[in-house]
């Protein structure tokens, strides 16, 4: 199709607002800030050592430990600090959240607060900066608690904590080969390829859904002796094969960014997981909720594929606190409802007679 008939992200948000007619659009306009934000950090991403930010100094911060214990790296501070920049003036947040800070981060009195809560992880995977594998950016959007927005108040953790049911808006900008945003506002998943002369995001791929079958899965299986029982069970029947109780071939992918694993995912299919497991009790799962999981998973279920704790729908998981943690697997929703539906049986035993192994008929 020629660029010219191509719908740009504007268009496309335009449209999906037509949906709703009292809409004043303010939510667009949040989006197209956010997406300025992604193509802002695509673009120092993409110049690596030879960006100004690193040769002109600016990056002497990172270094520092987050809230998770983590070590923040130069990309991982300036991405955030890209994200605040270009959405705090525009008067439709009333605060945000991000994996890199500790707090909620207030909207200050300089700029007008609005009815919106962004979170964020400005960077995923950014082990993966070093070695020039695809990293990405995640958002999730939710409405602040009507009182706050009335009292214009400072928002407080607990203004954060709402299942994923309730988001707005979700989406993930891929820097890889192509920079691409993929976005829902809850009218299935639409994918746009940044235009670099244009500096546009294009719609490339509207309708975007995951099959529900597929024969690839992602896991880092350096943590198998960590696993709990489903989660073994799942992947050794995979691992097993053709002559397995699958009765087929598996493939295996683990790039080590969740954000580049949820694309392939939502471009050919496949079960991502990073289970909880017994590695760490204090931590029930790597992954965070409101900023990794949820989004994901909003997206995930918009695309026709599911996304679970294992035990539960993660979309459905009341948060207790801004940076927790929560096992993930998602994907292909066949393959996900058979890793739950492994998690509410009984754990299997060796010596489990053949007449209820996995292809027997006692088996749906
Ligand atoms: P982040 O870089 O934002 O901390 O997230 C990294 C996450 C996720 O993207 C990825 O799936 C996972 O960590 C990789 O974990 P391993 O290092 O255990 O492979
Ligand atoms: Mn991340
Ligand atoms: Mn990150």
């Amino acid at each position: 199709m020629p660029l010219s008939h191509r719908w740009t992200l504007t268009r496309y948000l335009i449209e999906e607002r037509s949906r709703f007619p009292e809409a004043g659009g303010a939510l667009n306009a949040l989006i197209l800030d956010v997406s300025l934000a992604c193509k802002a950090i695509a673009r120092i991403v993409s110049f690596g050592e030879l960006g100004d930010a690193f040769s002109q100094g600016q990056l002497s911060r990172g270094g520092e430990v987050n809230v998770q214990g983590e070590v923040q790296k130069p990309l991982d501070v300036l991405s955030n600090e890209i994200f605040i920049r270009m959405t705090e003036w525009n008067g439709h947040l009333a605060g945000m959240a991000s994996e890199e800070m500790d707090e909620p981060r207030q909207i200050g009195h300089a700029y007008r607060r609005g009815k919106y809560l962004l979170v964020f992880d400005p960077l995923d995977g950014s082990s993966n900066i070093d070695v020039n594998v695809s990293v990405g950016s995640i958002f999730s959007i939710l409405r602040a608690p009507e009182e706050a927005v009335a009292s214009g108040r400072d928002v407080v953790e607990a203004d954060f904590l709402q299942p994923g049911t309730t988001q707005v808006a979700a989406g993930y900008a891929i820097y890889g080969p192509t920079t691409m945003l993929v976005l829902t506002v809850g009218n299935g998943v639409a994918g746009f390829t940044l235009n670099p002369n244009l500096g546009e995001f294009v719609l490339t791929h509207p309708e975007i859904r995951i099959p529900a079958d597929t024969h690839e899965f992602a896991i880092n299986t350096s943590n198998a002796r960590f696993w709990e029982p489903p989660v073994k069970r799942y992947v050794d029947e995979c691992l097993a094969g053709r002559g397995g109780p699958r009765g087929k071939d598996f493939n295996m992918r683990w790039i080590a960014s969740m954000v580049a694993e949820a694309h392939r995912i939502l471009m050919r299919g496949g079960v991502f997981m990073y289970p909880r497991d017994t590695k760490d009790p204090a931590k029930q799962g790597r992954l965070r909720l409101l900023y990794e999981a949820n989004p994901v998973g909003f997206i995930v279920e918009q695309a026709g594929g599911r996304a679970s704790t294992g035990r539960q729908p993660v979309l459905g998981v009341r948060p207790s606190a801004l940076h927790q943690r929560i096992g993930l697997v998602f994907g292909s929703r066949n393959e996900v409802e058979r890793v739950e539906r492994y998690h509410r049986e009984p754990a299997k035993r060796e010596t489990d007679a053949p007449l209820f192994a996995e292809r027997s008929l006692f088996r749906d």
